[in-house]
């Protein structure tokens, strides 16, 4: 098999592909021939020496992929072997074959291709859980998302539109048409716009009900600041903390400096009747029953055409530092992929 290695911290360049025997499925895997391979922010930061839960380099990152079962281990169902699935990894996605555990699978749909299938877990479990549960947003409420042009910026907004909800997306300006196109009825370009007195003027002096925010460290503030009464922050990423292609301490001292650390006390949310919360899919893997569950609905609406995760494009194996640079460059609307 191939995979790809991030050997030391540093810039897209480190991506390495490197051959090695092919893996067996252990007691409880499945083993998959894997078709394309998702790449997320979260591999970025691992990349860049960012991401606290990355484990010891040299690491294989990669928490997604689709492809065709080809191998099960013993106390595994052997109708599994020629389905078509994707499928969440613990990190080591970047490779052409991979293990999992049978209960990280799922059948994918005949008609869901399997770029379609590596585009779901990462992007659409995590704006599940954000808009869904926990964010409880509900017909008639406006939502305002930054990145609203990558991956979960767009499930998010699909599953918002859904739910009759009004979204408000920041994103650079280019992305601007096409995501206007894709559902987002207002949109700023947070670049040279303040996005905080952008939505007010858009909500007319109203607040919002639901903010997802990913940049983390000031922007959190404006967030909170922007919910109107009973609204709630979605806080999951930081990603601010990553302004170049290395890793830069003072970015990340002035990310950490500039967190909300005293707005939001139980006093002052009691007050303001305003709810803020936390999402990190990554650390939910004792809770995969759960997740299964989101899937399920997920699918239902895959079905219903209401789940279609836009591919922004796929690069193969020996482009992955490629992969890396077009997201950091902010080129992507939707989700990015490696394919073998
Ligand atoms: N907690 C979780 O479980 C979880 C799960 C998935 C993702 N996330 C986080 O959610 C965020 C979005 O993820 P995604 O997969 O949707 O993103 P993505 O598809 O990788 O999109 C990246 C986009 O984010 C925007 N961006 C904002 N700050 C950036 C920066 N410092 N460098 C480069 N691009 C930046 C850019 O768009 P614009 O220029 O248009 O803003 C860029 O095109 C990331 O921070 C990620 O870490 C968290």
């Amino acid at each position: 098999m191939r995979q790809i290695w991030i050997t030391k911290a540093g810039a897209p360049e480190v991506l390495t592909i490197k051959e090695a025997p092919d893996p067996d499925a252990r007691a409880g895997e499945l083993r998959i021939r894997v078709a394309a391979s998702g790449v997320n922010f979260a591999d970025i930061l691992g990349r860049m020496g960012l991401y606290p839960d990355l484990p010891p380099m040299p690491v294989v990152v990669g928490y997604e992929v689709a492809g065709r079962v080809d191998a099960v281990g013993t106390g595994v169902n052997p109708g599994w072997v020629g389905r078509d699935v994707f499928a969440m990894t613990r990190f080591g996605g970047y490779a052409d074959v991979v293990c999992v555990p049978e209960k990280q699978a799922f059948v994918r749909p005949e008609a869901m291709s399997a770029e379609q299938g590596a585009a779901i877990p990462v992007n659409y479990f995590t704006a599940w859980q954000l808009v869904v549960v926990m964010g409880g947003l509900k017909a008639g409420e406006t939502m305002l998302v930054h990145s609203a042009g990558g991956g979960v910026g767009i499930a998010a907004t699909q599953i918002a539109k859904h739910l009759g909800a009004t979204v408000i997306g920041t994103a650079s300006a280019t992305k601007h048409a096409e995501l206007r196109r894709l559902g987002v009825d207002h949109l700023i370009d947070y670049r040279t716009e303040d996005f905080e007195t952008r939505t007010r003027e858009i909500m007319a002096g109203r607040g919002v009900e639901l903010v997802l925010d990913a940049v983390g460290g000031d922007s959190f503030k404006k967030g909170y600041r922007l919910l109107c009464p009973t609204g709630r922050l979605g806080m999951f990423g930081i990603s601010s903390a990553a302004t170049g292609k290395e890793r830069s301490i003072v970015s990340v001292l002035r990310t950490v400096a500039s967190m909300p650390w005293f707005q939001f006390t139980p006093v002052s949310l009691l007050n303001a009747n305003k709810g803020v919360f936390g999402v990190n899919l990554g650390h939910l893997w004792r809770e995969v029953e759960r997740i299964r569950g989101w899937a399920d609905k997920l699918l239902e609406l895959w079905k219903e055409g209401v789940v279609r995760p836009r591919i922004a494009r796929t690069f193969r194996f020996d482009e992955a530092a490629a992969a890396h640079h077009y997201i950091q460059d902010r080129k992507n609307i939707g989700k990015v992929l490696l394919v073998p």
